[in-house]
């Protein structure tokens, strides 16, 4: 038996460092995606090969405790332990992954190779797993197999997305809806290089998890902006605000598009940027300047996008200013003498599918 699924990246439309908090998240997939084509092997043996190093396979059998240091083959053994730890049958397979999703640039190209492993095992196997727990799975290969404490967006996002609609996710309940987004957003791909990611994301996490619990809510999607003023920690508290203002952000964002009213939400998309530098500290000179510079050019608004600390922004822009955009941000990037960005523009595009 031979399958063929595939998995994309994502960008988020708002709602940044707000799924770790049980808070809302608006994420659409890319039209980038990974491939896995998978065949069914007679031991419970994995063998992965791909287009990244070509000529070389690694296999292995049923994957134990994480490894200390996560290679991308890690991320395939990562999905194959979750499911085996969840008590699913998984066949043994030879899997070969191809993909263009840009690596290293915050457009999760580890949920896409997590999301397409996971759906082509599912379906090699015929495990009887809905498409709404999937997320999970992934989520718990990255998180308890190859150690990355991430949310749930990424892998809900590569997993859930359809074609022309942005997805609201509430990070608590795990309810989704589709929400149709028609418009022209412009990803600058920053090329900084992602300094820290690990150490200061976990960092950001725990200070949430403190403040929750310094507050006697359950999560920080449970507080309001009075709550945050009394946080005792000055720091603390401005890692709060964001959260607590970006939650309300998704919402205010989901509400203007349910009105038609696209280009209103630039504003809200600049405050969640200014809120990630100020509040959050999760920019780098890359990512701010070229926010500057597509609001300068005539963008209705524009953001960084995922993580931080390098990746990717996106900016809202009208179709006829993509190229005056594009051109006003690589301006901008090499008076500063930075790596060249990037740009495209992306339409959300669907989730994980067989081909
Ligand atoms: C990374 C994580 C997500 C989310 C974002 C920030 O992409 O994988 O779970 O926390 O950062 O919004």
């Amino acid at each position: 038996m031979r399958v063929t699924a595939s998995a994309p990246g994502r960008v988020n439309l708002i709602g940044e460092h707000t799924d770790y908090n049980a808070g809302f998240v608006l994420p659409f997939a890319l039209p980038f995606r990974t491939t896995v084509t998978g065949v069914r092997s007679r031991r419970q043996q994995w063998t992965v090969t791909s287009a990244w190093a070509p000529g070389q396979s690694t296999s292995f059998g049923r994957p134990e405790a994480a490894p200390g240091t996560a290679t991308w083959v890690d991320y395939v053994r990562g999905v194959v332990w979750a499911l085996l730890d969840e008590g699913y049958e998984v066949p043994g397979a030879d899997l070969h992954i191809t993909s263009d999703v840009p690596v290293g640039s915050g457009l999760s190209s580890s949920a896409a190779l997590e999301c397409a492993v996971l759906t082509a095992l599912i379906e090699l196997g015929d495990l009887d797993i809905p498409v709404t727990d999937r997320p999970a799975i992934a989520q718990r290969a990255e998180n308890a197999f190859v150690g990355v404490p991430c949310g749930i967006m990424d892998q809900s996002a590569s997993i859930l997305s359809e074609a022309g609609h942005a997805l609201l996710l509430d990070c608590r309940t795990l309810e989704t809806e589709h929400i149709p987004f028609d418009a022209t957003i412009l990803v600058i791909d920053t090329r900084a290089p992602h300094r820290l990611v690990d150490g200061e994301y976990a960092q950001r996490r725990a200070t949430c998890e403190a403040a929750a619990r310094e507050l006697l809510v359950p999560a920080l999607r449970d507080a309001d902006l009075s709550d945050v003023d009394r946080l005792a920690d000055p720091v603390t508290r401005r890692r709060a605000r964001h959260v607590v203002t970006e939650n309300a952000r998704v919402l205010e964002t989901v509400a203007l598009l349910a009105a038609g009213k696209v280009t209103d939400i630039g504003p809200l998309m600049t405050e969640s940027h200014t809120s990630l530098k100020n509040d959050f500290e999760v920019t780098v000179p890359e990512l701010d300047i070229a926010v500057a510079a597509a609001l300068e050019a005539g963008a209705h608004g524009a953001r960084m996008t995922g993580g931080g600390f390098g990746g990717c922004v996106i900016a809202l822009v009208e179709p006829r200013d993509v190229a005056f955009v594009t051109e006003s941000v690589e301006s901008a990037f090499a008076r500063g003498r930075f790596t060249p960005p990037s740009c495209f523009v992306a339409a959300p595009s669907a989730g994980a599918h067989l081909e």
